[in-house]
């Protein structure tokens, strides 16, 4: 059985209760906004295209959504939102006759696709298919009414609901499957004669039935997996269903993690065998963690490669934004430790607390342990690099490279001002201002030389009148 599926993403409505200037679908769910969510689930469906249905803030969603790979994507707007059969209106003339809908909606993150799928094996390109779950408080939602057989017979909205209807504990999720062709004949029919003077979407399912065909049920029991966020609140709720179905997937893989409620992944990371992660870490982008890679507590890293071995230590910032950050195996970075753009760190490299680094190269074996700056450099292999010492690496309107050979010292409190090079196995005195290049081998001491005043008065202090 197969049959191309075409998902319509309803997203046009406000989303009062979000108290937001942003639109309520463009909200932030895993680093991710929410309708991104369900747009990359239908990919996962290998659906064929989604159309997103925008009304609020349409501009806004429509620039901050991205098509999959392999499905394409478009958007139709809902002006105004006359309700959820309205907007499946909207999206019906570009909805081919051979396949079957998808409806789902953008403030709804977490379905699975395995759940979707079933739903759609249900509908088997012939028939309409909701999904629905039992809620100890069905409240607001729409009641699944069926005949003594069990047959689906229609939905009520709760505002149209009688008391016997309202005592109904299944509601439909607001997710269906329904073959194209007959969903465009339902659409046709609807009329927004109810309470809330909506055209429902729900309503098809009794023209379905009056038109002699079943209706099936998928009844699912996590609720998560249809949970909508309309409230800061329900935001939060979900960030933490979603955190902790990745913290058990990394967990499934092996990945050792000190508590999974207090792991945030706001993108994708990856991670070899025997990682270990303590807690409160944040892990944003994309991040590749080698195999025995341990991360301290209260790191947040984004962008970057973490080889075999290395060793983040707690409170460490690892930023590698478009230029990435690599680790090398068997580092040690942190604590305290920030690496920026294009640090790209060698094997068995150390980097102590609050040391920066950025746009810098450091071979096997470098080491700056403490307080200092490295910008724009290329650091050879075994260099020791002194506490407080900086690369002046901008001179106020352009940036430039210090080299720093294998093999140089580098003593504490120094400033290499770029463009400079500081030739292999040299040391540098501390306290020195670097301007020229060194040669291989030398001393460099650049300071003011040491004066010494033999008993030396200290100036007293002036006793003033009462
Ligand atoms: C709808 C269902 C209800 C179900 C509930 C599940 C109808 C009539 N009712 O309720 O049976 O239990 O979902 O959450 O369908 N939207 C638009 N344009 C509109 C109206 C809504 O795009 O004109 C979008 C909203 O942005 C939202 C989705 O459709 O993403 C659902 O709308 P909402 O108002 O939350 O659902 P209800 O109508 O209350
Ligand atoms: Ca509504």
């Amino acid at each position: 059985m197969s049959f191309p599926v075409d998902v319509v993403v309803m997203a046009a409505g406000k989303g009062t209760r979000m108290k937001s200037q942003r639109p309520k679908v463009l909200h932030r769910l895993g680093g991710r906004a929410l309708a991104q969510h369900v747009i990359d689930c239908a990919a996962r469906l290998s659906a064929r295209s989604v159309v997103v249905i925008t009304g609020h803030g349409a501009e806004q969603v429509e620039a901050g959504l991205q098509a999959p790979a392999t499905t394409a994507l478009r958007f139709v707007r809902q002006e105004p939102q006359l309700g959820t059969g309205h907007a499946v209106q909207q999206a019906a003339p570009v909805l081919p006759d051979d396949g079957v809908t998808l409806v789902l909606s953008g403030d709804v993150p977490l379905t699975r696709p395995e759940t979707l799928q079933t739903l759609l094996d249900l509908c088997a390109g012939t028939r309409l298919a909701l999904l629905t779950l039992d809620m100890p408080d069905p409240t607001g939602y729409g009641r699944i009414v069926r005949a003594p057989d069990a047959s689906v017979q229609a939905i009520v909205e709760h505002k149209d609901a009688s008391e016997a209807q309202r005592a109904i504990t299944e509601i439909y999720s607001g997710i269906m499957a329904v073959p194209t062709q007959l969903l465009r004949g339902w659409l046709s029919r609807l009329d927004n004669r109810n309470a809330q003077g909506e055209y429902y979407l729900t309503d098809v399912v009794k023209f379905a039935v009056a038109d002699g065909l079943s209706v099936a049920a998928h009844r699912i029991v996590d609720a998560v997996q249809v949970a909508g966020v309309n409230s800061p609140v329900q935001l939060a709720e979900l960030e933490r269903a979603h955190q902790r179905r990745v913290a058990d997937t990394l967990m499934e893989q092996g990945t050792r993690l000190a508590d999974p409620a207090r792991l945030d992944v706001r993108g994708e990371l990856l991670c070899g065998q025997d990682v270990e992660i303590d807690v409160n870490c944040v892990f944003e982008g994309r991040v590749q963690l080698g195999n025995g890679v341990r991360i301290g507590a209260n790191c947040v890293i984004a962008n970057a490669v973490i080889e075999a071995g290395a060793v983040i230590h707690p409170f460490t910032h690892i930023d590698g934004e478009k230029l990435g950050v690599k680790v090398g195996p068997g580092a040690l970075v942190g604590p305290f430790a920030r690496l920026r753009p294009g640090a790209d760190l060698g094997a068995e490299v150390h980097i102590g607390n609050f040391v920066e680094v950025k746009n810098s190269t450091l071979a096997a074996g470098a080491k700056a342990n403490h307080l200092a700056y490295l910008g724009d450099a290329t650091v050879g292999e075994r260099v020791n690099y002194g506490a407080g010492s900086i690369t002046a690496n901008y001179d106020g309107a352009n940036k430039h490279r210090t080299v720093i050979e294998a093999d140089v010292h580098v003593g504490s409190n120094c400033v290499l001002v770029a463009p400079v090079t500081i030739g292999a196995g040299g040391t540098v005195g501390g306290g020195s201002t670097i301007t020229k290049d060194t040669a291989p081998g030398a001393l460099s001491v650049a300071r003011g030389k040491q004066v010494g005043i033999a008993n030396w008065q200290r100036p007293q202090k002036v006793k003033k009148a009462p």
